[in-house]
C-alpha cells in the first residue's frame, strides 16, 4: 500500500475511533439499555484486545507485510477499545446498579480486576496521542508497558465473570509462547547479522 494511502485510511479510521464510534455507542447504550448488549461489548473490547497484542509477536515471526500495516493502526484501535470497554463498564454499573464502591475492592469478586483493566486502559487513552507522547519523551513506552498487565486483568475478569478458566489459560497462555518465540527470533536474527 501506498504511503499516501495509509495516511488516508488513517484519517478516516481516526474520524470513526475517535467520533463515530463514541457516538454510535452512547446512542446504542440508551436505545437497548439491556445487559446482553452491554455484555457484547465487553466481549468485542477483549477480542480486539487480544488481536491487537497477538499482531505484534506475530509480524515478528512471520514477517508478513499486512501484519506490519495494521500494526501502524495500533493507536486507532486501541481508542476503539477503550469505548467499548468504557460504554460496557458504564452500561453494567447503570443496570446491574453496581455503584457501591465496596464491589470493587474484593480480590475474589470480577469487579476488583475489572476496574483496574478499565483504570489502566483510560491511562493508556489518555497518553496515545502525540502531545502525550512529547511530555512523557522516554517513560512513554514505560506507560504503554501497562497493556501487558491491563490484558492480563481483562482476561482474568472475563473469566471470572463467565465462570470458567478457559479464556485466561488459553489466550493468556498463547500470548506467553508468542512473546518467548518472538524474542528468541529477534535475538537469533540479530546474532546471525553480527555473523
Ligand atoms: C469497572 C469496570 C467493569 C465493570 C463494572 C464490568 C462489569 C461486568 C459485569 C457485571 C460482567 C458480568 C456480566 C454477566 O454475565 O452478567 C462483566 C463481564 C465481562 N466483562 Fe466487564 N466490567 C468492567 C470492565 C471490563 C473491561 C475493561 C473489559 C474489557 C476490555 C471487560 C470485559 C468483559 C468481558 C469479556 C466479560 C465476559 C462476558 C461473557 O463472556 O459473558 N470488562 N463485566
Amino acid at each position: 500500500m501506498m504511503k499516501c494511502d495509509l495516511q488516508n485510511v488513517k484519517k478516516i479510521l481516526d474520524i470513526l475511533c475517535y467520533w463515530i464510534l463514541p457516538l454510535t455507542l452512547l446512542v446504542i447504550s440508551f436505545a437497548v439499555p439491556d445487559a446482553e448488549v452491554f455484555r457484547l461489548l465487553g466481549k468485542a473490547a477483549m477480542i480486539l484486545l487480544i488481536i491487537i497484542l497477538f499482531i505484534s509477536p506475530l509480524a515478528t515471526i512471520t514477517q508478513w507485510r499486512s501484519l506490519r500495516i495494521i500494526l501502524g493502526f495500533r493507536r486507532q484501535l486501541g481508542i476503539a477499545i477503550f469505548w467499548l470497554a468504557f460504554f460496557h463498564t458504564a452500561g453494567f454499573i447503570y443496570v446491574q446498579d453496581l455503584t457501591q464502591t465496596i464491589l470493587y475492592f474484593d480480590l475474589g469478586y470480577h469487579l476488583f480486576y475489572g476496574a483496574v483493566a478499565m483504570l489502566g486502559m483510560t491511562l493508556l487513552a489518555v497518553t496515545s496521542n502525540n502531545r502525550a507522547v512529547g511530555y512523557l519523551r522516554r517513560h512513554w513506552k514505560k506507560v504503554q508497558a501497562i497493556t501487558y498487565p491491563v490484558f492480563f486483568l481483562v482476561l482474568i475478569h472475563a473469566s471470572m465473570a463467565s465462570g470458567e478458566w478457559k479464556k485466561l489459560i488459553v489466550f493468556g497462555g498463547a500470548y506467553i509462547i508468542l512473546k518467548v518465540v518472538a524474542w528468541q527470533m529477534v535475538k537469533q536474527r540479530g546474532k546471525s547479522k553480527l555473523k
